[in-house]
């Protein structure tokens, strides 16, 4: 397939455009306009590959975006690009609305110009894959079952606000137009080349630096942790055996508290790079908690599982782990964003 995905210089997309060139025979155009969260070194091992293409487009441009849907002629469209961070997203929602709502309305359109125009053939085989959160289901109690397919829809962020909408106009552009879209709703990702304002990437880097490691309130809150390379897999299965009109929730089964995940994290990195100073977990600080925290995320995986023929294959200390000595291998692209892009510090917030 001749695949258009957006976002394929973010943590996630990255993995996916990897997945796409080293396991699979797809060809990629990866549309990124490359915002502070975008690291053209995530892909530097195969962007000279001759299946893999990079246009510096952004997604609220529908002129360039009609352009590049013609001359590419895609069979399918994975959607990534989104302003992703929860603190960003309540310190400044209107990046969020811009491109989350509005770019997501603006490639929808493209793609459906595009698509209107190919041939019955051609049309019935195009698919459009959307990629979105557990965060747009709202929150759970520790009591509640774990979110499905069918659980309402009840974003309490600016960030899930956002994508519960795009995820609305996706499910709509198939009913309305008959597009053949579908939507993944997928828990918490952690792995290599995740940006270091989201907990795992800053807890690792924190303790390898011996700084405070800013937990909010209790560290009770409950995520449910994929390893970025198990949802790559996922994704790409979708794609590939995806029926338009579904959604599929994709989890790992690895509820843990966000203290249980920094403990972990602080454990490894005591025994990956150990000194004589105290245990790293004594850096643990709690502090004010985010406004609106959600409580639990968790996602059943089952129909996902059954109709992808996919399962997480990572615990969550195997991915830690790993994700660990990634960090600790690469330096160099953690310590470029912290000094040039991001200071590590809580959004606008102090701690
Ligand atoms: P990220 O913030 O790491 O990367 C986003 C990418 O999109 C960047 O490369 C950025 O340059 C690009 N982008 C942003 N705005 C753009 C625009 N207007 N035009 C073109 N490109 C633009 O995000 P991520 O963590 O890789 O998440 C990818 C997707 O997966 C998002 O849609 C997110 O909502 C969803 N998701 C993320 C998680 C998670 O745990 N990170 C979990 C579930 C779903
Ligand atoms: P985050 O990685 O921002 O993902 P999300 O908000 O999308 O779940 O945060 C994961 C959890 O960790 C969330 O409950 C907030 C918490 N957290 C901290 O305790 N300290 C931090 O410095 C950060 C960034 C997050």
């Amino acid at each position: 397939m001749r695949i258009l995905l957006t976002g394929g210089c973010g943590f996630i997309g990255s993995a996916v455009v990897r997945y796409l060139i080293e396991h699979t025979a797809h060809h990629v155009l990866n549309v990124d306009c490359m915002t502070y969260a975008a690291s053209a070194e995530n892909l530097s091992d195969i962007a000279s590959n001759a299946r893999y293409t990079h246009a510096l487009i952004d997604i609220r441009n529908g002129g360039a975006l009609r352009q590049v849907f013609d001359e590419y002629q895609p069979e399918a469209v994975m959607h990534l690009a989104a302003e992703s961070h929860v603190d960003r997203s309540i310190d400044g929602p209107d990046a969020f609305v811009q491109t989350n709502v509005m770019g997501t309305y603006t490639l929808l359109e493209a793609a459906r110009g595009y698509w209107h125009a190919l041939s019955v053939e051609k049309k019935e085989a195009f698919r459009f894959l959307h990629i979105s959160t557990d965060e747009v289901f709202g929150h759970l109690s520790k009591e509640d079952p774990p979110f499905t397919e069918a659980t309402p829809y009840d974003p309490r962020s600016p960030y899930s606000a956002t994508k519960a909408a795009s995820d609305h106009l996706v499910r709509a552009w198939h009913s309305t137009y008959g597009m053949p879209t579908f939507v993944t709703n997928t828990t918490n990702n952690y792995g290599p080349r995740h940006f270091p304002e989201k907990l795992v990437p800053l807890m690792i880097i924190k303790a390898l630096k011996r700084e405070r490691l800013p937990v909010y309130g209790q560290g009770q809150n409950i995520r449910d942790w994929l390893y970025v390379e198990d949802h790559a897999e996922a994704l790409v299965r979708a794609v590939e055996r995806g029926v338009p009109g579904q959604t599929y929730a994709i989890g790992a089964r690895q509820p843990h508290t966000n203290l249980d995940v920094v403990r972990k994290i602080c454990a490894i990195v005591d025994e990956l790079r150990p000194d004589h100073l105290e245990p790293r977990e004594r850096l643990i600080d709690f502090v004010s908690d985010r406004p609106g925290h959600d409580f639990r995320y968790e996602i059943d995986p089952s129909h996902a599982e059954r109709s992808l023929d996919w399962t997480a294959t990572h615990s969550l200390d195997a991915g830690l782990r790993k994700t660990v000595q990634w960090y600790i291998d690469h330096q160099s692209w953690w310590q470029m964003i912290m000094d040039q892009r991001y200071n590590g510090q809580r959004l606008g917030k102090g701690s």
